[in-house]
């Protein structure tokens, strides 16, 4: 399962590609700049004092010269580091200003972002799509900025969305709405993860933002708006899902499955992960995943659905129908 993110770069804050992240990726060089040339200063002068005043054989016990009251050098070590806080502060509200205090286009891209335990749903609520894990959002090149606004809520604890090239952490707290917003300037996949411990399986609790040129973007959202073609050849797994617990917490539209514990299943096979990142989504995988999913994530809410072998493949079948 450790092949899921073998193509995609390793996730850096040091390499943003949409502003909030470059913006911090910006005052965190400044302030670490700052606060190298202060410990260049500091460390080479206790350096220097250690080389320079150490013992000598031939050292007399009296006290070296004492200096007190020197109202120059007090001025001085009082008002460099007030001067050098004040600096950081100014710089670090403008940063703050202008992450959190952005212009919101007319054609923003809006989304709802609700954390459960272990894993994202995506809505879009001016498309009338539902997704997980995998987020979609458009190229937002300087001619045609178009940026998303992610209104982000908790459906049982504490979460926090991190994608760290594109926007800093926001935190994901139960009955509060907070936001962000990102404008990924190059496309490709960028993975994130909750940052903030929300039990057991925090640490899968993954996610990807897929950007992609807004052609690309629009089909993905004519595609996510079809219903999953009906197979008549996958009949009995159908009739499965319908008939067994997965029907409470799952969606499926065109089905009597209307549950939002768990991710809507329509368009399955459209993403590449399942689990939120814990796994390629394969039909082997599936299969494990729905035998009993705390095999890959132990912790996991889903429960394990205990069909004979031919029920489960015919149940897989189906949701591999899931396009
Ligand atoms: Cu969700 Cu940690």
């Amino acid at each position: 399962m450790g092949d899921s993110n073998s193509k995609i770069p390793v996730s850096s804050v040091f390499d943003p590609v949409s502003t909030p992240a470059h913006e911090i990726n910006v005052i965190a060089l400044f302030s670490i700049g700052i606060t190298a040339v202060i410990f260049v200063i500091v460390g080479g002068l206790l350096t220097y004092a250690i080389v320079r005043f150490r013992r000598h054989p031939d050292d007399d016990d009296r006290e070296p010269p004492q200096v007190y009251g020197s109202n120059p050098i007090e001025f001085a070590w009082t008002t460099v580091p007030v001067l050098i806080v004040l600096v950081l502060f100014l710089t670090t509200a403008r940063t703050i200003y202008q992450v959190q205090a952005p212009t919101r286009p007319p054609d923003a891209i809006s989304v709802r972002v609700i954390a459960h335990q272990w894993w994202w749903e995506f809505r879009y609520p001016d498309l009338g799509i539902v997704t997980a894990n995998e987020l979609h959002v458009p190229l937002s090149d300087r001619q045609s900025p178009t940026p998303t606004f992610l209104a982000l809520e908790s459906a049982d604890v504490a979460h926090s969305f991190w994608v760290p090239r594109l926007a800093g952490k926001t935190d994901v707290i139960p009955n509060r709405k907070n936001e962000m917003w990102i404008d990924p300037h190059v496309a490709g996949t960028y993975l994130g993860q909750c940052a903030e411990y929300c039990g057991t399986e925090h640490g899968l609790m993954l996610l990807r933002v897929i950007v992609e040129p807004r052609a690309d973007f629009d089909r993905w959202v004519a595609a996510q708006k079809q219903p999953p073609a009906v197979d008549a050849s996958v009949a009995h797994g159908r009739q499965i899902f319908e008939s067994t617990a997965c029907v409470n917490c799952h969606t499926i539209q065109g089905t009597a499955a209307v549950g939002r514990f768990g991710p809507d299943l329509t368009h399955l096979m459209t993403r590449v992960t399942i689990g939120a990142g814990v796994a390629m989504n394969t039909r082997d995988h599936l299969r494990v995943w729905v035998d009993d999913p705390n095999v890959m994530k132990p912790g996991a809410l889903m429960p394990a659905m205990n069909l004979g072998d031919k029920d489960l493949d015919d149940l897989v079948a189906y949701l591999a129908t899931l396009h």
